[in-house]
């Protein structure tokens, strides 16, 4: 188990807003981030990935109209060892935003935000996200191979293997490698998105942000390797392809993917009798069973989670 402290002072922001238009009708009453991805709620992917960065200071930004049911699922985080807090964003200004409504928060550490709809799956990844915690200068975003990087922001790298630009949805890629929804910050990140003027399409983007970091020399591009995933859930395919995903590898091996229960109890952020009483809170489900049975599994664990 790692310690129960952090080993760095990043806080998270998980961006949550957002009108869900291309899941309609599933979003018109409930928000995007809260729909099932096979036996959990979406939010609970990014959530986890936060948690595995030892990243225990959580901001979830949320429309007005979602919020409450978003402070009913995740409360104020203690039960797993969190400290989760909430604000608004009243309409989709952008990604960029969050760093605007959540400067309060913030204040004056580094900061790492995850899209709300982003799922990360795969090895070696909590090394990757530890390694860009660890880091007190600068930016560190991760680029993906896509085979629709149009639909993305596309980084464009030097045969050097150096980033040298980032597009935001290009007609004309130039490269296949997109940047994701994850995104670690230093402490300048509200001053320079302060400076970031709106978009032809009326948001602040996180690209102009990252071009900003990009031109200071200072963005740091990791490659996300082969075999890792990073899933999308924008359209009612991606999202049943993202649940069908998430339940044949989780069948396969009998262990949870992004249980924010198992990684609180395995980090040592919640003792055994916390875990029982989450267990115990859902039992019917199978999920409760599942936390139950953790902590009468006496394997070493070897793997990350
Ligand atoms: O998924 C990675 C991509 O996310 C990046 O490659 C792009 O550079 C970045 O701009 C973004 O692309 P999209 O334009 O596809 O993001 P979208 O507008 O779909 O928003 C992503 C999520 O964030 C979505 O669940 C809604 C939420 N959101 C979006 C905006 C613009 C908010 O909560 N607030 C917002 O203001």
């Amino acid at each position: 188990m790692s310690p129960a402290n952090p080993v760095h002072n990043y806080k998270g922001i998980i961006l949550a807003g957002g009108d869900g238009t291309r899941l309609h009708p599933l979003t018109r009453t409930v928000s995007k981030q809260l729909m099932p991805v096979y036996d959990k709620p979406l939010i609970y992917y990014p959530l986890s990935t936060l948690m595995r960065a030892d990243i225990r200071e959580v901001l979830v930004i949320t429309t007005p109209r979602d919020q409450q049911a978003f402070v009913d699922l995740l409360g104020d985080g203690r039960q797993w060892g969190m400290d989760i807090q909430y604000a608004l964003q009243p309409r989709p200004e952008g990604l960029a935003q969050a760093f605007l409504i959540g400067a309060d928060f913030i204040g004056e550490g580094p900061v790492s935000l995850i899209l709300g709809d982003n799922i990360f799956h795969g090895a070696g990844l909590s090394e990757k996200l530890t390694k860009a915690c660890r880091r007190e200068h600068g930016a560190s975003v991760f680029a993906y191979h896509v085979p629709d990087p149009e639909r993305y922001g596309v980084v464009d790298f030097e045969s050097d293997g150096r980033a040298i630009n980032i597009e935001e949805k290009p007609s004309l890629p130039k490269s296949h490698y997109a940047i994701t929804g994850l995104y670690f910050y230093d402490r300048e990140v509200i001053d320079i998105a302060r400076a970031i003027t709106p978009s032809a399409r009326g948001e602040l983007e996180i690209t102009d942000l990252n071009l900003a970091y990009l031109r200071r020399g200072d963005l740091n591009v990791e490659i996300l390797p082969r075999g890792t995933a990073w899933l999308d859930t924008g359209t009612c395919d991606s999202l049943l392809d993202a649940a069908n995903f998430i339940r044949v590898v989780e069948k396969r091996q009998g262990q949870k993917i992004a249980c924010p229960e198992e990684i609180a109890y395995r980090k040592g952020f919640i003792d055994e009798e916390q875990l029982l009483a989450l267990a115990s809170q859902q039992l019917k489900s199978g999920y409760g069973e599942y936390l139950h049975r953790l902590t009468q599994d006496h394997e070493v664990i070897v793997d990350e989670i």
